[in-house]
């Protein structure tokens, strides 16, 4: 049985959240009819991106930013364009939408070991 992470309903455009779920915490950002999904590990010192619950969106809401030492990653592909680790990336969560539930791919995988 896959692992939801949460409702597609509860996301708001362009607002970041993240959850816990067997692959360690996830941030998940719906932008544009999409959704996109990367482990809240900052490729610059392996911290969680966030100083306050939920606080991934720089002022314009166009970045993911890293609240420790500013790097600002792009949404879509999760590369640093900016900042300590320009040029790494997020590492991205493997996501399906079902109806309004959004779930791990890998979860069952995780599981059994
Ligand atoms: S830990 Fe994220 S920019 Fe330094």
């Amino acid at each position: 049985m896959s692992f939801v992470l949460c409702s597609l309903d509860t996301l708001i455009e362009n607002e970041a959240r993240s959850f816990r779920s067997p692959l360690g915490e996830v941030i998940v950002i719906k932008r544009d009819d999409q959704v996109y999904a990367w482990q809240n590990i900052c490729p610059h010192l392996g911290l969680n991106l966030e100083f306050n619950p939920n606080e991934f969106m720089d002022s314009d809401k166009h970045f993911l930013i890293c609240s420790n030492h500013g790097a600002l990653f792009n949404v879509e592909d999760g590369l640093c364009v900016s900042g300590p680790c320009q040029g790494d990336s997020l590492l991205p969560v493997s996501i399906e939408v079902i109806g309004n539930e959004i779930r791990l791919l890998a979860a069952d995988e995780v599981n059994k070991s």
